[in-house]
């Protein structure tokens, strides 16, 4: 097993170009199993522990997969087999994705159950009332889903919450079915969009994505695309808060400053200085970074819950007190204990963390909890004086591409042994 070692205390300067994103990469990849006659070509897939293993998933379906660099080819012509074993599905939560997809392709799934994760229980009833509805039969067995997608069928749909899993789902089934499909209440993140935008250049008819109301127009075959996948948003604010934690400045390019708006106006409300043009996003650091009154994480355009963490960190720091409330993943603060051990002052009340900030953390062993968690602990350990132990890299390895070799250009003393 990996460990991080990081020596804190130098800033962090440089220049760095944000890899594309996990989130929106995982959905199309999946969504590639719907092309029967062509070979979709991606550009821009992060070289992450996920990617290899949703490539795992699409080639044990029976996908022609290649890898070269960063573009992902996929070739799908000869059809899939709808199963997906145990092992694979419960190594990443996001493999529920493929239920959608092996149902617009396929008429029959058998899929494991994802199971929980780190960030506490994660149900799919949504995803299942909502195929349902679509036309699709399910059973739920002990260990497996049983799906039967031969009547797909448009519907009209209202999410009880915006799931970002169950609108994708909900696209990939859709696409596929007879008819027009309305969903209101949709997620409105952008890796929705960068869904959309894929389907519709494989020939699927999406209008509204980005907006809480999506329409679907079925149709009979997608055909290839050539596609890029868009920046990774949560990277990119690990990356700004790595800078700011350290008193530093960094250039980040291959952004879209727009998904960003929340984390930056924070950022400047900590006393950062910002400036956002075309793709490239600019920030210095003040000396001592000013804490925020509150920070309430929110579905898509509100404060992303994947940042929470990295925020966290960062104002163990600021000056002041700052609450942090999380109103979406109920085990989201469990590197609060970790941070602590740095000698962070951070009080946990159910879904609340108060934290006010300390003059220095110090470097001590911690552990990542979770990817996000992992993280954070990094940027409290570029901050810190002295050295600090990070254990379970392999969380952190879910999300961050040559993230030891970045933070080591832009000035850090990190190693990975
Ligand atoms: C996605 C992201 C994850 C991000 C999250 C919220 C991917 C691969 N992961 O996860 O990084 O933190 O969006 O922005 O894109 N819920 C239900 N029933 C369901 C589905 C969800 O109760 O059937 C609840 C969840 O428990 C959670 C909330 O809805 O409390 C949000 O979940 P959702 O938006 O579905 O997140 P994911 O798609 O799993």
């Amino acid at each position: 097993m990996s460990k991080l070692i990081i020596r804190g205390g130098t800033p962090i300067r440089g220049k760095l170009a944000v890899h594309g994103a996990k989130n929106a990469v995982l959905p199309i990849l999946a969504a590639s199993v719907l092309c029967d006659n062509g070979v979709n070509v991606i550009h821009n897939c992060p070289n992450l522990r996920d990617v290899t293993i949703t490539v795992e998933i699409l080639r044990y379906l029976g996908v022609r997969v290649i890898r070269t660099g960063n573009t992902i080819t996929i070739d799908a012509r000869k059809g899939i087999h709808g199963h997906i074993p145990q092992y694979l599905m419960q190594e990443l939560r996001s493999s529920i994705i493929f239920m959608g997809a092996i149902a617009a392709r396929n008429h029959k799934a058998k899929i494991s159950m994802p199971g929980g994760c780190e960030l506490g229980p994660r149900p799919i009833d949504l995803h299942i009332k909502a195929l349902r509805e679509l036309g699709c039969d399910i059973k739920e067995k002990t260990d497996y889903l049983y799906v039967n997608s031969r009547h797909l069928k448009s519907a009209a749909l209202t999410l009880p919450f915006p799931s970002v899993g169950a609108t994708e789902n909900i696209m990939l089934a859709a696409c596929r079915a007879d008819g027009m499909t309305v969903v209101e209440n949709v997620a409105k993140e952008p890796e929705i969009v960068d869904l959309a935008n894929f389907l519709n250049a494989m020939g699927a008819k999406i209008r509204g994505a980005g907006t809480s109301r999506i329409e679907i127009e079925g149709v009979k075959h997608l055909h290839a695309a050539d596609y890029t996948i868009m920046p990774d948003r949560i990277a990119a604010i690990t990356y700004l808060c790595c800078a700011a934690a350290t008193g530093g400045s960094i250039e980040l390019t291959h952004t879209v400053p727009e998904h960003l708006e929340t984390a930056l106006s924070l950022l400047a409300q900590c006393g950062c200085r910002i400036e956002a043009r075309d793709s490239t996003v600019y920030l210095q650091a003040p000396k001592r970074l000013s804490a925020p009154s509150e920070i309430v994480t929110a579905p898509y355009p509100g404060f992303p819950t994947d940042a929470q963490s990295l925020f966290l960190a960062l104002l163990t720091l600021a000056d002041g007190t700052s609450v942090i409330r999380e109103t979406i993943f109920e085990s989201r603060f469990r590197p609060a204990a970790e941070l602590a051990k740095m000698g962070a002052s951070i009080a946990l009340c159910q879904n609340c963390a108060t934290v006010t900030g300390v003059a220095t953390l110090q470097g001590a062993p911690v552990a990542a909890t979770d990817l996000r968690g992992g993280a954070a602990l990094v940027i409290a350990a570029l901050a810190a004086n002295g050295t600090t132990e990070i254990d379970n890299v392999c969380y952190i390895d879910r999300g961050y591409e040559s993230l030891t070799e970045n933070l080591t250009l832009l000035g850090a003393d990190i190693k990975r042994i």
